[in-house]
C-alpha cells in the first residue's frame, strides 16, 4: 500500500514537471507552469520524508523530522528572501547560484552515501558520477556567479589552461574509475576526488569570459541536472530521476540554443577566447565618422509619420525599467493607426527570454513580439526602428568585420530600415565591449538619456500631435 501510495505521489510529481515545464514555454502560462512544478516538487518531498521511509524499512525519530523541518524552513527562508529582492538584470546571478547549490547536494549526497555503499560497484558508480559532476557544477557556478556580479569581471588563464584542464579531466576520471574497481573503502580517497573535481569547476569556468557566461550557466544547469538524475538512480527515486533528467535535458536544449544565437560552437565557448578578444577590440578599434543626435521631439516626429514602427529591446530597457513607458509609447502609436512589433533577439538583454518577460510585465500584448528570424526580413519595409537600450544584438560588426569578437553571431537587420532611432546615455559600448558602427550610419539619429526618461519626452511630444 505504502509503495503503491509512494510511486504514485511520485508520478504525480513527474507530470507536474513535466507540465510546468511545458507552461515555462509561453509568458503567458509560466507562472502557474512554475506553481504547477513547484507542487509536484513539494508533493515529492513530502512523500520522500513521510512515505519512504516505512516502504525501506527505515524509523525515522521525531528529533530527525524536526531537524529536517528546521532545515527545509531555513532554506526556504533564504531561498524566498533571496528572490523576491532580485533585480531583473541580477537573475542570471540568482539561477548561477540557485544551481551552484543543487550541485553542492549532488555532491554532499556522495559524500554520505559513500562508505554505505562499499562493495557495490554499481551504487558505487553513481556516487562516484554524482559526486564529480556536482562538484564541478557547485564551483564552476559560483564562479560564474562571481563573474556576473563583477566581482570577478576578467577571465583568468593559466598558461596552456586547455591542456592542465584536460589533464586535471582525465586525472578525475581515472581517479574515479579506480575507486570504482578497486572497491576501496578509504574515505580519504573520496575527499580526495570532492577536492579534484572542485578545482576543476574553477578552473573550467574561470579562463570563459564575457558574453560566453550565459551559455556556461545552462551548461552547469544541465550538469547539476545529471547529477541529480545519478541521485535518482542511486536512491531508485523517481521523480528524483525525472527531475535530473528534465534539467539535464532541458540545460542541454538550452545551451545548443544559446550558442546557435551568438554563433558560437560549444568548444569554442569552453576552449576559446571570447572575452578576452572583446575586451582587446573596445580598447582598440575606432569607428571614423560622425553621428547624428535627435531631441525627444525629433523622435517623435519621425515615429508619428511613420506607418510602420519596429521597437528593439536591449539590456538597457531593463535597467532603466522602461517597459512600462515603451508600452504606452506603442500604444500611443497603434492608435494613430502606425503598424508596430517588437523585434526579440534571443540573447538581448542578460538572461534567455529576458525582453519577453520584461514585456510581459507591462502587459505587452505578448502576439506584438516577433523573433528575430521572423522579423529580419521585415527591417527593409520599415519606416522606423527604435532602438532601446540595445548595442551588441543591433551591432553590423557581427556581419561586416571579420576581425570582430562577435563576427558571426547572428544579428537584428536594423541597419536594413529607412530611419534609426537609437537610445541609450552614451556612447558607451554593450557586454561584448565593443563599438557600434550603427550610430555612425547617416539613417541613425541618437537620443540620449536614459531610457525611462527619455520615453516619457517621448511620450508627451507624441500625445501633443
Ligand atoms: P548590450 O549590448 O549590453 O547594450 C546595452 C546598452 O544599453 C548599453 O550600450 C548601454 O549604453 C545601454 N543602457 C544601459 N542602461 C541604460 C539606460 N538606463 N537607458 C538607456 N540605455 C541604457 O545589450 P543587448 O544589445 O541587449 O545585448 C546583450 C548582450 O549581452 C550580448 O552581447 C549578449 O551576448 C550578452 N549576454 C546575453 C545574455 C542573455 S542569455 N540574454 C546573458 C549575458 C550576456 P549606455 O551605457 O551608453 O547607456
Amino acid at each position: 500500500m505504502e509503495n503503491l501510495l509512494l510511486n504514485l505521489s511520485y508520478l504525480i510529481a513527474s507530470v507536474g514537471f513535466i507540465i510546468g515545464l511545458k507552461m515555462l514555454g509561453s509568458p503567458k502560462t509560466a507562472r502557474k507552469g512554475n506553481l504547477i512544478a513547484a507542487f509536484g516538487m513539494t508533493l515529492a518531498i513530502l512523500a520522500t520524508i513521510f512515505i519512504y521511509p516505512s516502504t525501506a524499512h527505515i524509523t525515522v525519530s521525531t528529533f530527525i523530522y524536526i531537524l529536517i523541518f528546521i532545515a527545509i524552513a531555513i532554506g526556504t527562508a533564504i531561498g524566498w528572501g533571496i528572490a523576491v529582492k532580485v533585480e531583473m538584470t541580477k537573475m542570471p546571478e540568482l539561477v548561477s547560484f540557485f544551481n551552484g547549490m543543487g550541485g553542492a547536494t549532488a555532491a554532499l549526497i556522495g559524500l554520505m552515501e559513500f562508505h554505505h555503499n562499499v562493495g557495490n560497484p554499481g551504487k558505487i558508480f553513481m556516487i562516484i558520477a554524482g559526486l564529480v559532476i556536482g562538484s564541478i557544477s557547485f564551483s564552476g557556478s559560483m564562479i560564474a556567479w562571481g563573474k556576473l556580479s563583477g566581482k570577478l569581471r576578467k577571465p583568468i588563464r593559466l598558461p596552456q589552461y586547455n591542456i592542465l584542464n584536460t589533464i586535471l579531466a582525465l586525472a578525475i576520471i581515472g581517479f574515479g574509475a579506480y575507486i570504482i574497481i578497486s572497491g576501496i573503502s578509504n574515505l580519504l580517497y573520496i575527499y580526495l576526488l570532492f577536492a579534484l573535481a572542485l578545482i576543476y569547476g574553477i578552473m573550467f569556468v574561470l579562463p570563459i569570459g564575457g558574453a560566453d557566461m550565459p551559455v556556461v550557466i545552462s551548461l552547469l544547469n544541465s550538469f547539476t541536472g545529471l547529477a541529480a538524475a545519478f541521485g535518482g538512480f542511486l536512491y531508485n527515486n523517481m521523480a528524483m530521476l525525472t527531475g535530473g533528467i528534465l534539467v539535464g535535458s532541458a540545460g542541454t536544449i538550452l545551451t545548443i540554443a544559446m550558442t546557435k544565437a551568438m554563433n558560437r560552437s560549444l568548444s569554442a565557448v569552453i576552449f576559446g577566447a571570447f572575452g578576452e578578444g572583446s575586451q582587446a577590440a573596445g580598447s582598440g578599434s575606432k569607428i571614423q565618422g560622425s553621428i547624428k543626435e535627435a531631441g525627444p521631439s525629433d523622435a517623435a516626429i519621425l515615429l508619428n509619420y511613420a506607418n510602420k514602427v519596429i521597437i528593439v529591446p536591449g539590456y538597457g530597457l531593463a535597467v532603466a525599467q522602461a517597459q512600462h513607458v515603451l508600452h504606452e509609447l506603442e500604444e500611443l502609436l497603434s492608435k494613430k493607426g502606425i503598424d508596430v512589433k517588437y523585434a526579440i533577439h534571443p540573447v538581448a538583454g542578460r538572461m534567455p527570454g529576458h525582453m519577453n518577460v520584461l514585456l510581459a510585465e507591462a502587459n505587452v500584448d505578448y502576439d506584438k513580439l516577433v523573433d528575430m528570424d521572423d522579423i529580419n526580413n521585415e527591417f527593409k519595409n520599415t519606416d522606423v526602428v527604435l532602438v532601446v537600450g540595445a548595442n551588441d544584438v543591433v551591432n553590423p560588426a557581427a556581419k561586416n568585420d571579420p576581425s570582430s569578437p562577435i563576427y558571426g553571431m547572428p544579428i537584428l537587420n536594423v541597419e536594413d530600415a529607412k530611419n534609426i532611432i537609437v537610445n541609450k546615455r552614451s556612447m558607451k559600448p554593450g557586454y561584448a565591449g565593443i563599438e557600434n558602427e550603427l550610430f555612425y550610419n547617416p539613417k541613425t539619429s541618437m537620443l540620449f538619456g536614459d531610457a525611462k526618461a527619455a520615453l516619457t519626452k517621448v511620450v508627451q511630444e507624441l500625445k501633443g500631435m
